[in-house]
């Protein structure tokens, strides 16, 4: 973990497809770009005395292995995309990792297929953000940063 005394850092990391925001079904996920929600996001951070690192993958291994790269931040902000409805092994490197980690969904999931209703990431989550359009991002930085801050006092 990081020295608590330091500017948190946080870990944005988008799964499989979320490169082809912008462009991808944008009734579902809006016209933004993957770049413009990651400027937004850093930039929220700055505000809040935040860094926020960006990542994507569309290989299941190498989010394992952001996921891992947690051990040395404070948080993740993760849209695992449609590993959250299957991955164990996601989910058991979200478990392994102390840093709190808020799973985000740009879609509201649960108005959508059935097979998307299930999240296997989401319980070992400390925080759900789902059907907030790419807003939810910057949701999801003020959700991780307030269970860091939490942890603080324990
Ligand atoms: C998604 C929802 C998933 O079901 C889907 O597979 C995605 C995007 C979302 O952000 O709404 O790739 O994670």
């Amino acid at each position: 973990m990081a020295e608590s005394s330091a500017e948190p850092r946080v870990l944005l990391l988008n799964g499989p497809n979320l490169n082809l925001l912008g462009s991808r079904d944008p009734r579902q996920y809006g016209s933004v770009t993957l770049a413009g929600i990651e400027r937004r996001v850093q930039a929220l951070g700055a505000e809040l005395g935040a860094a926020v690192e960006c990542a994507q993958s569309n290989h299941e291994g190498v989010l394992v292995e952001q996921v891992h790269r947690a051990r040395e931040l404070d948080g993740v902000v993760f849209n695992p995309g449609a590993f959250a409805h299957y991955s164990i092994a996601l989910r058991d490197a979200i478990d392994a990792v102390d840093a709190p980690c808020v799973e985000v969904h740009i879609s509201n999931v649960y108005a959508r297929e059935e097979f998307r209703h299930t999240s296997v990431t989401a319980p070992v989550c400390q925080g759900y953000i789902a059907g907030c359009g790419p807003a939810g991002y910057e949701l999801g930085l003020r959700a991780v940063l307030a269970r860091i801050e939490e942890r603080r006092f324990l």
